[in-house]
């Protein structure tokens, strides 16, 4: 049975995207994982970054990108409707040579009006909004070691889709004041919704992102975190990932020869690496 895994916090632009990108692209190439990633950000960033634009609009234009699954609960055009899973399934999508086993569904920036539908049933509404993600997925999920699910910055109805396959999630922050003020949130607004839908969801872990050591209140929050999760029972990964150019620059679709090469060699790939051990560990021993 695959790991299901969201990645998710309220805070946007603290790395979710990068790290759910990394985490599959390391698991596969370096640990022989076969990773379907599950884009649920209308934003499309992971899809872009694994798929590039051109081949996005290719699958937008063609009905095979999760707005269609989402569109297809609100104004069935069919019977059975339009979404096709193995037409929507892209397979082996990573732009790095040395990166095969990485399948993708995409993201649409379609599902920005059709999220605000779902919330508004018509009454012709016949399936649970929070189920339509998990009614597809458990059709493909046993092809799989992994599914990571990239949420958007926000709990709505596309994230708890993703919350309601997931068997646990991550969350990534910056260590400063303004980034960490949610997480408490966000743990018992899941914690919540676990309990509403009757399963358990729990946090994996905490993981440090755009770390500046040279920082002194990164230091000390990152410092303060790990010592206080413990209490909190929330795990904090010991791999910080640094803030780096050669990382931002990894969200360009191109053709890259190696995870080094997309990542950076200057420690920023090995913090990515070790953060995907200690990653893989927690999940396959709980
Ligand atoms: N470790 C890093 N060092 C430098 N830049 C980074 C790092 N991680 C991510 N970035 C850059 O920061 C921006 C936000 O990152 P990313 O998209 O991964 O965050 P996110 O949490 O998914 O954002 P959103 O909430 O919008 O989905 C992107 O431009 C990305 O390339
Ligand atoms: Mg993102």
């Amino acid at each position: 049975m695959a790991h299901i895994v969201s990645t998710i916090n309220l805070k946007g632009g603290v790395g979710k995207t990068t790290i759910t990108a990394a985490l599959a692209e390391i698991m596969a190439a370096e640990h022989g994982k076969r990773v379907l990633l599950v884009d649920l950000d209308p934003q499309t960033n992971l899809t872009v970054y694994m798929i590039g634009e051109a081949h996005w609009k290719d699958l937008n234009d063609s009905d095979r990108t999760l707005a269609t699954l989402f569109r297809d609960a609100v104004e069935p055009r069919s019977a059975d409707g339009l979404f096709d899973i193995d037409a929507a399934l892209q397979r082996d999508v990573s732009p790095v040579r040395t990166v095969t086993q990485v399948d993708l569904l995409a993201s649409s920036l379609d599902l920005i009006d059709i999220q605000d539908r779902l919330l508004a049933p018509s009454g012709e509404f016949l399936h649970d909004p929070v189920e339509l993600l998990a009614r597809q997925i458990e059709k493909i999920s046993g092809n799989y070691d992994y599914v990571l699910v990239d949420c958007p910055p926000n709990l709505s109805i596309l994230t708890l889709n993703g919350l309601r396959i997931s068997h646990g999630y991550i969350i990534p922050t910056v260590p400063d004041f303004m980034s960490t003020y949610g997480i408490a949130q966000v743990r018992s607004r899941i914690a919540k919704f676990a309990t509403d839908v009757g399963v358990d969801i729990p946090a994996i872990g905490l993981v440090i992102s755009k770390y500046r050591s040279e920082v002194t209140l990164h230091q000390q929050m990152a410092d303060y975190l790990q010592r206080t999760g413990q209490d909190d029972g929330l795990h904090v990964f010991e791999s910080r990932i640094p803030e780096s150019g050669d990382i931002a620059a990894a969200a360009e679709f191109n053709d890259w020869g190696t995870l080094r090469q997309r990542y950076g060699y200057k420690g920023q790939y090995d913090a990515l690496a070790a953060l995907t051990v200690e990653f893989m560990h927690l999940v396959e021993s709980s």
